[in-house]
């Protein structure tokens, strides 16, 4: 089949930039990303400045090829109908009721999607799934489409999971280590496969195309996924045990990944991995697994998130251990909202749980972050606070303990502890002699990414915990 026209539902972090790559490689494509959200469409054909996510290089990507062959659009019906070959780049988010409840993946935006393709295609369509599914859902989508379509029209599902990670997205679609394309061995599908493998091979070097079946495909995916985070969690699992015992962990790290068996990435302790997608994906794993009749395997992934809880846990314990003294101003500062720095993410964020664990004792706090936005930083406190139960009256009253600040030295002037959450590198510059001067006893720095120079800010006079350093 000629791709001509492409159309990816879902304008979101992965629809977005994914797509904008694709349409800068291949200018003989026309792209079309829409989404059911008007207000996000808008933004992506708005000001640059304001896109709706936040990536170095996207807009200056978004500015060479939008209006040229990349589009966004709300016409869902529309473009799916105009499109040769269709991405579905909607979100997977964890169930939050029913079977699976907490664990498994709720597929009911990417069952609304199967079903709309099928209803508005009047013809044959590569349909591709982007978003990060358990495996065996292109099963269910098949289903979907026989049941829905008209007549005589053949679907082509593939799987074509993405590896980007927020922050340098641009980078990681430009040079991918790996393209993973899953289809099924018939003529069609090895058609289909070998269609999509052109469009990527017009800027990845074939070999790092990579082509399997459907379900190795969607398994690689969370397997992935697991893997990073197993990592994060065994390192801060490790970071508690530095601090008993007068190991530094950030030696422990690099001597351990010096071995070029372990290997350095991904060995950065800190307060938790945060983001959309480690947690939710671990979780559909662990979900998997026991469906299968797999206990120990779901215990032993779940344990990897079970770790992550106890760092932002403990790390929250000591920072109100920290403001139990008489008499003093309970201000703490949170550094950073955003899950990772370079993003305007803020999904999962350790500081969110940090926030949750202080309100609930009673604690003041400000906040500034370079790139989230106050009402975002607002929305996520309120989400933490209902799924907890907390009466709205009781919301109000949090809620007025909190200040979000757009200066940093404003946020951080009588506040008696800095919890550094966020690694921007803008943290690094500031001027720490001035913060000093301008914050309250105890004066307390707790460093949740090892980010500054823990010697320098002792000697400036301030008390300071480092993630792994007694
Ligand atoms: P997102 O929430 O940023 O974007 C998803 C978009 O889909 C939303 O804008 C939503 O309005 C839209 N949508 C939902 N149902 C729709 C429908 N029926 N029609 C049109 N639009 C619809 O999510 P995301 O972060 O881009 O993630 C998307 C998928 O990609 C998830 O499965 C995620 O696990 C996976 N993934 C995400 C990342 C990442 O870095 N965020 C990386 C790799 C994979
Ligand atoms: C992650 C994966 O890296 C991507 O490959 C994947 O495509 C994506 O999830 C997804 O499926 O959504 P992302 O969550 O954007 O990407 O960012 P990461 O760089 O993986 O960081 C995740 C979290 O782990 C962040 O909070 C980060 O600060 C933390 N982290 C990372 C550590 O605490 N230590 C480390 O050594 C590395």
């Amino acid at each position: 089949m000629r791709i001509k026209n492409i159309c990816c539902i879902g304008a979101g972090f992965v629809g977005g930039p994914t797509m904008a790559v694709i349409a800068l490689k291949c200018p003989d494509l026309k792209i079309t990303v829409v989404d059911i959200n008007k207000k996000k469409i808008d933004l992506w054909n708005g000001d640059l400045d304001q896109l709706p996510v936040y990536e170095p290089g996207l807009s200056k990507i978004i500015s060479k090829v939008r209006g040229v062959n990349l589009f966004f659009s709300t016409e869902v019906d529309k473009e799916i109908e105009r499109a040769e070959m269709i991405f579905m780049a909607v979100n997977t988010p964890t169930k939050k009721e029913g079977e699976g409840k907490g664990y498994a993946a709720d597929l009911k935006f990417i069952e609304r999607c199967a079903k709309q393709i099928a209803e508005a295609s009047k013809s044959d369509k590569i349909i591709i799934e982007k978003s990060t599914l358990p495996v065996r859902t292109a099963e269910k989508i098949k289903n979907i489409l026989s049941v829905n379509k008209k007549k005589n029209i053949n679907f082509e599902v593939l799987s074509n999971p993405e590896f980007l990670a927020e922050g340098t997205a641009i980078n990681d679609l430009f040079k991918s280590d790996r393209v993973l394309i899953g289809g099924e061995n018939t003529t069609s599908g090895l058609m289909a496969i070998d269609t999509l493998v052109k469009i990527y091979s017009t800027w990845i070097p074939r070999e790092r195309i990579i082509t399997t079946n459907v379900w190795s495909s969607e398994l690689t995916k969370l397997v992935s996924n697991a893997m990073l985070a197993q990592r994060i969690s065994s390192i801060n699992s490790i970071s508690a045990l530095c601090e008993k015992t007068g190991a530094n962990i950030e030696e422990v790290s690099k001597a351990t990944g010096m071995d070029s068996r372990i290997g350095s990435s991904f060995l950065k302790a800190s307060i938790g991995f945060g983001g959309s997608c480690f947690k939710k994906d671990i979780l559909n794993l662990v979900y998997i697994s026991r469906h299968y009749g797999l206990n120990e395997v779901a215990n032993y992934w779940e344990s990897v998130v079970n770790i992550n809880n106890y760092q932002t846990e403990r790390i929250g314990e000591l920072v109100i251990n920290a403001l139990d003294y008489q008499n003093i101003n309970k201000t703490v500062t949170i550094l950073g909202w955003a899950f990772k720095k370079n993003t305007n993410d803020s999904r999962e964020s350790a500081s969110i749980y940090l926030a949750n664990k202080l309100l609930s004792n009673n604690i003041t706090i400000h906040i500034y972050d370079p790139m989230v936005k106050e009402s975002l930083i607002r929305e996520d406190i309120i989400n933490i606070l209902k799924e907890n139960n907390i009466e709205n009256e009781e919301i109000k009253l949090r809620l007025s303990r909190v200040t979000v600040f757009t200066n940093p030295y404003d946020c951080i002037k009588n506040s008696s502890i800095i919890s550094l959450c966020t690694e921007w590198d803008e943290f690094v510059e500031y001027d720490w002699k001035k913060i000093f001067k301008i914050m309250s006893d105890p004066k307390y720095v707790f460093d949740g990414r090892n980010l500054l120079d823990k010697l320098y800010l002792e000697s400036l006079g301030f008390r300071t915990f480092f993630i792994g350093k007694s």
